[in-house]
């Protein structure tokens, strides 16, 4: 009876208000892109995952609408029952390709991907060790273990080199981590973390949703942004972000591994296969960055510029090189009131506070992509200079 769980959810929604907490969700009226309409607004956007800016595109549609044309509309069906069609497989096969592994395998989310992994392989004789600031979803494919689980303070390699100590017993350890940190723009350290896997025999996880086709001379992600390439040993990646934007994802691995996961992984075993007209948008992205290098480039030299211009007009600048470039506000209202006014004069970029983020580190987090123009770049700072002398 609902008159059982509706009092409570009454509680909680009113909590979540009076905590300022609420999530209000903008409802955009075009495709997404450099430019989107809200209501009736135009808004140049910074706050999308379109790195690439292959989002909304004629290009991915159209390669959409082939696939769509080809093979047709859905499976309705997991893939190892009637769902396995030609163009997961090239997909699979470019995917790895790509990235500089063995095999590949698809997964309808990221969020997917990362559940589908460790329990798969990780029970409990054996001991994960976790960056205390990854994202949700390796929180929770860890929490459906029953591995011991240990949280390293973020990216303290000290701190990891204890906890792997206090681990030696295990049958298996495996190291998580985030390749780019979405709240933060910081690229995890693959090197070192590599290095005291070799140490204490561990395994490295790394899920690069905002690193492939971000980092890297060519877009292969962290590893090849770090020089870590062949000594990581599960990568999860989306083609959601960077590589379309529409959804889908997949884990690069070695042989063993993948054929494993096609043996046991629950949320691959028991998940439709991936949406076609999504692989034939995603083998497009992946054929047109490695046709094109100056796309990534271009991505590179937006953010570089952007941070330039930030910092020399005088803002705390977050972040690293990766276009998630955090703007830091010592007082935690100005970061909301400043996308506010932002938003009122064209630009779309969105505030967090406390208790979002930790009290004092309230921040606007821009991500540039390639698609903006430098007229664009330059715009958005000079709004940013206008918007704060206000
Ligand atoms: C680091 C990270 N991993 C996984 C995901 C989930 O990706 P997907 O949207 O493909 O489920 C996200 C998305 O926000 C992410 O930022």
């Amino acid at each position: 009876m609902y008159t059982s769980l509706k009092p409570i959810l009454e509680t909680e929604l009113q909590s979540i208000k009076d905590q300022s907490l609420w999530k209000d969700e903008r409802v955009i009226m075009s495709p997404q892109g450099r430019e989107i309409t809200v209501g009736d607004k135009k808004l140049l956007n910074f706050c999308a995952n379109n790195y690439l800016g292959f989002s909304g595109t004629d290009g991915v549609r159209e390669a959409s609408d082939a696939a769509l044309a080809r093979w047709g509309f859905g499976q309705a069906s997991v893939r190892f029952i009637c769902g396995t069609q030609g163009i997961h497989k090239e997909l699979e096969r470019a995917t790895a390709e790509f990235l500089r592994f063995d095999d590949a395998i698809l997964y309808s989310s990221c969020f997917m991907a990362n559940v589908g992994l460790f329990q798969t392989f990780f029970g409990p004789d054996d001991a994960i060790i976790s960056d205390e600031l990854n994202h949700a979803s390796i929180i929770d494919a860890i929490r459906l273990t029953k591995s011991e689980r240990l949280v390293y303070a973020h990216m303290d390699m000290a701190d990891l080199e204890e906890k792997l100590k206090s681990v030696q017993d295990k049958r298996l350890r495996v190291i998580a981590t985030d390749g780019v940190f979405s709240m933060d723009g910081h690229i995890a350290p693959l090197n070192e973390i590599c290095d005291l896997a070799d140490k204490y025999n561990a395994l490295v996880m790394v899920d690069d949703a905002h690193a492939t086709g971000v980092l890297g001379a060519t877009g292969r992600g962290t590893p090849e942004f770090t020089g870590t390439e062949g000594r990581v040993d599960f990568l999860t990646g989306t083609y959601g972000k960077a590589l379309g934007g529409a959804g889908g994802a997949f884990i690069v691995s070695h042989q063993e591994v993948v054929d494993y996961l096609r043996q046991r992984s629950r949320t691959y075993l028991f998940s439709n296969a991936m949406e076609v007209g999504t692989c034939g948008a995603s083998l497009y992205t992946l054929d047109y960055i490695q046709k094109h290098p100056e796309l990534v480039e271009k991505l590179r030299s937006n953010t570089a510029l952007f941070r330039q211009l930030m910092s020399e007009a005088g803002f705390n600048v977050a972040g690293g090189e990766h276009p998630i470039t955090p703007i830091m506000f010592a007082e935690e209202k100005d970061a909301v009131d400043t996308a506010r006014k932002l938003f009122d004069e064209g630009i779309y970029v969105v505030g967090f506070s406390f208790p979002v983020v930790p009290k004092g580190k309230a921040r606007i987090r821009v991500q540039i992509s390639a698609a903006h123009t430098e007229d664009d770049i330059r715009l958005l700072v000079e709004k940013f200079v206008t918007v704060n002398k206000k």
